[in-house]
């Protein structure tokens, strides 16, 4: 049985990004694929333990180190017991964010450097990579963050920082489509849902059964 497909979806807040994963999930399984759909922080059980560590609390509550360490011990957890297990099953696993959301906002906005990030994703899952990365994004990301902070809807720990921050993961998240084209690809995300779901698709086409 052929290995299945590993796609995570990433951008900065207020992109759609919910909206696109269900839109995804559901045009995957209309082409006979099953697709289990998992997130991040998270997945799996002990990683969703470690959301809570990272999600709630005072922004000041973990320092950047400990909160990259974090993020990439809950990601260990989430790839050798959810997504490689799938992936063995011949199941293609759809993550609501993975590694490069770490690169973006502990790596570039958190100020640690993607590179040093990547060292702790090298250690904790072997350098594990998704077969594809979309990133969805919106021409003027800092005015979509501060939108969504001013209207109240990015109350954790990490969407709540300034608009600053968040540019700063976009540029991060550039930097990755820059560096890896081939995975990861920058996907626009302003139109109509199923004009975006439309362009979700087309950047999985070589992938596609
Ligand atoms: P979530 O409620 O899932 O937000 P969203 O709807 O934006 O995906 O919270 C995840 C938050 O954690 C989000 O602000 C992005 C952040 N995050 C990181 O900072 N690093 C990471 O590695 C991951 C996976 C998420």
């Amino acid at each position: 049985m052929a290995r299945g497909r590993f796609i995570s979806l990433e951008g900065g807040e207020g992109v759609g990004k919910s909206t696109q994963l269900a839109a995804l999930a559901e045009a995957l399984t209309g082409r006979g694929i099953t697709v289990v759909v998992t997130r991040e922080p998270g997945g799996s059980p002990n990683a969703e333990t470690i959301r809570t560590l990272l999600l709630e609390g005072d922004d000041t509550r973990w320092n950047s180190r400990a909160e990259a360490l974090l993020f990439a011990a809950a990601r260990s957890d989430h790839v050798e017991s959810l997504i490689k297990p799938a992936l063995d099953r011949g199941e293609w696993v759809l993550s609501d964010r993975f590694l490069d959301s770490s690169l973006a906002y502990q790596g570039q906005a958190g100020g640690l450097g993607i590179d040093a990030v990547r060292d702790l994703h090298r250690f904790g899952s072997a350098d594990f990579l998704p077969d594809r990365t979309l990133v969805l994004q919106l021409a003027d990301g800092e005015a979509a963050a501060r939108a969504r902070v001013r209207d109240g809807h990015a109350g954790d720990r990490i969407g709540s920082r300034p608009p600053s921050y968040h540019a700063a993961v976009d540029a991060g998240f550039r930097e990755m489509a820059a560096r890896e084209p081939q995975r990861v690809r920058l996907i626009d995300a302003s139109g109509p849902a199923a004009t975006v779901t439309a362009r979700l698709l087309y950047a999985l086409g070589d992938l596609l059964p």
